[in-house]
C-alpha cells in the first residue's frame, strides 16, 4: 500500500488531501496542532500532533514517524501571524518564519534524508501566489512563503541525484472556512449575494487574477496527484493554479 505523510492536515486543505489520499487506498499519516477530536475526517488517517513552533516536537517527530518510508510527502502547514493591520513585532515575526519556512526546511530535509534508497518518494510543498503580490499588510507572511519557495527549491538540488523528488503547489486563494464565513458575513450586512462577495474579493485581492472562482480543493487535489505521478521529472518544478497572479501576457 502506497504511503502518505500530510503536514497540516489537521483542516481545510490538509484535511481535504489527507482524507482524499485515504479514501483513494493510501496509508496516510498526518499532522496539526490540534487533538484529532477536532480533525474532519481523521479516523481515516493516522493523526499525529506536531507543533512547528516547538523544534523539540519537530526533533521528536523525525525520530519517530517522520523516519518512516512514504511516497508521497505533502507539506501544507501554514501559520498567517497575528493580528491583520498591525506590523508584526520582531518576536511574532521570527514565529512566523520559523512554522512556514524553517522549520518545514529542516523537516522536510529530515524526512527525505531518511528515505529508503530503493523506493521513490514525492515532495509537494504548498505555497502561495502572496509571494508575487505582497501589500503592506501580507507583506510578512508573503516573505515567509518566499523563504519556503527559495528552500524548496533548495531540498529539490540537495535530492536531485537521490530517489526523491521536490515540486511546489503554488496556489491562489481557496475556499477555506474562514474565508466561506467573511463571505456570508459581508453579503449578509450589506444583503447582496454570496457569489458578488466572491467575485469582488477576487478583483481587489489581486488584479492579475484571470479566475472567477475559489481554487477547489479538487484542482488542488488533481495537482499533487499530477506532480507525484511525475516521478523524477517532478524535482524542482513549480504547478501554479493561481489564475496567472504571478502576471499574464494579456
Ligand atoms: N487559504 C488560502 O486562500 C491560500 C491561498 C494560497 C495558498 N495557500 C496555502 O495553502 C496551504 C493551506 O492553507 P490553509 O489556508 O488551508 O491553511 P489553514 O487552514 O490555516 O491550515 C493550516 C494547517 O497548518 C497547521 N498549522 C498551523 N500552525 C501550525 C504550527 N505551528 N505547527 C504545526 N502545524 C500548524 C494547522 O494545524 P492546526 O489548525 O491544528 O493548528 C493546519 O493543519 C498553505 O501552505 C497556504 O500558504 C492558502
Amino acid at each position: 500500500m502506497k504511503r502518505a505523510l500530510v503536514i497540516g492536515a489537521s483542516q481545510s486543505l490538509g484535511s481535504h488531501l489527507a482524507t482524499r489520499l485515504a479514501s483513494n487506498g493510501w496509508q496516510v499519516v498526518g499532522t496539526g496542532r490540534r487533538p484529532a477530536s477536532e480533525v474532519p475526517g481523521s479516523e481515516g488517517f493516522a493523526y499525529e500532533r506536531l507543533d512547528l513552533s516547538d523544534p523539540e516536537e519537530a526533533h521528536r517527530f523525525l525520530e519517530g514517524a517522520g523516519s518512516d518510508a512514504y511516497d508521497l510527502v505533502v507539506h501544507n502547514a501554514v501559520t498567517y501571524g497575528a493580528i491583520p493591520g498591525k506590523p508584526p513585532a520582531l518576536d511574532e515575526l521570527e514565529a512566523m518564519f520559523r512554522v512556514n519556512a524553517l522549520v518545514p526546511y529542516r523537516l522536510l530535509h529530515g524526512v527525505l534524508a531518511a528515505q529508503p534508497t530503493d523506493r521513490f518518494c514525492s515532495c509537494v510543498v504548498v505555497n502561495s501566489d502572496s509571494i508575487y503580490h505582497a501589500t503592506k499588510q501580507s507583506a510578512p507572511y508573503a516573505a515567509t512563503k518566499a523563504a519556503l519557495r527559495v528552500l524548496t527549491t533548495s531540498l529539490a538540488d540537495t535530492f536531485r541525484s537521490a530517489q526523491v523528488s521536490v515540486a511546489t503547489l503554488l496556489l491562489g486563494p481557496l475556499p477555506d472556512p474562514r474565508k466561506l464565513a467573511d463571505f456570508q458575513r459581508v453579503a449578509e450586512r450589506h444583503d447582496v449575494p454570496v457569489e458578488d462577495v466572491k467575485r469582488a474579493f477576487l478583483r481587489k485581492a489581486n488584479p492579475f487574477y484571470v479566475i472567477d472562482d475559489l481554487i477547489g480543493f479538487d484542482a488542488c487535489y488533481r495537482s499533487v496527484e499530477y506532480l507525484a505521478g511525475l516521478g523524477p521529472a517532478g524535482n524542482g518544478m513549480v504547478c501554479r493554479l493561481d489564475g496567472g497572479s504571478a502576471g499574464s501576457l494579456i
